[in-house]
């Protein structure tokens, strides 16, 4: 068969695409992640939705096989595991889930790990054999290449990066239920919180983020304040990368990677979580690793690179 097909489940939206064998994205689609409570309903939609676009020149039986990339995914039992991001609890028995409905043999892996693989193949990490794609989304996670393979580790969950504890004291409680986690930080939502602080903090400073009311302030509007010079939309920027940064520099520390390349909602604010992070990764690294590591954006189109890269599991079912 000529295709496959990549499925990226996000906290929202649930995006897929029919990939042939040069990684074109021939046709793609979408549907709304939450909107189903129970996960058999949500399997339902996605099927018709696959089988929307399965329509001519396509069809089920020119697909080789479908790769799904989801938060909490587990490669070697085809499951998803007490996802704090998606509304489904407990452990779920994912890709046979979606095959008894489709009819086509379904892979799956961690979102980050699909990302990481599309970096790998298609993205900024051509030619790279060592190397950490971290998502900085709703969640943070990480894909972490060694000699040019993936990390699984023993039971398939390797590389949940984002939640490494970084404040041991008075930490944000995370989705995960543990406190100080580094997603509870530098995820979208973990921006958002830090605006909220800052904003509590400093009653009597100006910044445009007093236009929006504070529970709806989103990492978007701290990034559109920012671009205007926004001192206190730059401060929270400022704390995020400094965080990230501490922990990139211990991250190297394991694996020795040649670059750290982010993907994801956050890493669309450019230089204002890159320079950041950057200062606060070489502070902390250990000396024998200064100057040497890379810090990346992403190749690849945020939907295109987790979509290709779950494709590229379509190929080994
Ligand atoms: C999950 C990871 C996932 C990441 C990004 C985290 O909360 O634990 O598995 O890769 O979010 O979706
Ligand atoms: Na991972
Ligand atoms: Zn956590």
């Amino acid at each position: 068969q000529p295709y496959v097909i990549g499925i990226d489940i996000g906290g929202t939206n649930t995006v897929f695409g029919i990939v042939d064998k040069r990684g074109q994205i021939l046709r793609s689609g979408a549907i709304k992640t939450g909107r189903h409570e129970d996960v058999g309903d949500y399997l339902d939609e996605l099927a018709q939705a696959l089988n929307d676009i399965l329509k001519d020149p396509f069809s089920k039986d020119t697909i080789r096989g479908i790769g799904v990339g989801a938060p909490n995914g587990n490669y070697f039992s085809g499951s998803i595991e007490f996802a704090p991001n998606l509304p489904w609890k407990g452990v779920i028995p994912f890709a046979q889930m979606l095959e008894e409905r489709i009819g086509i043999p379904v892979a799956l892996t961690n979102d980050a790990n699909a990302a990481a693989i599309g970096e790998m193949t298609y993205g900024a990490a051509r030619g790279m054999k060592d190397f950490i794609e971290i998502t900085l989304g709703t969640g943070v996670g990480s894909g972490i290449v060694v000699n040019g393979q993936l990390v699984y580790g023993h039971d398939g969950f390797a590389g949940e990066l984002g939640h490494v504890i970084m404040r041991r004291n008075n930490g944000r409680l995370c989705g995960c239920g543990r406190n100080g986690c580094l997603e509870a930080y530098t995820s979208a939502t973990g921006v958002a919180r830090t605006a909220r602080e800052i904003l509590d903090l400093n009653p009597d400073t100006p910044t445009l983020l007093r236009n929006i009311p504070v529970e709806d302030i989103t990492s978007k509007d701290v990034y559109d304040a920012a671009v205007t010079g926004d001192e206190v939309a730059i401060s929270i920027f400022n704390f995020t990368g400094n965080i990230l940064g501490e922990a990139f520099a211990d991250f190297v520390a394991f694996s020795s990677p040649e670059a750290i390349i982010l993907f994801g909602g956050l890493a669309k604010a450019g230089d204002f979580i890159l320079k950041p992070t950057k200062e606060s990764m070489e502070k902390n690294l250990l000396k024998i690793f200064k100057n040497k590591v890379k810090i990346l954006f992403s190749g690849l189109k945020e939907d295109d690179a987790a979509v290709l890269g779950a494709s590229a599991l379509g190929w080994e079912v």
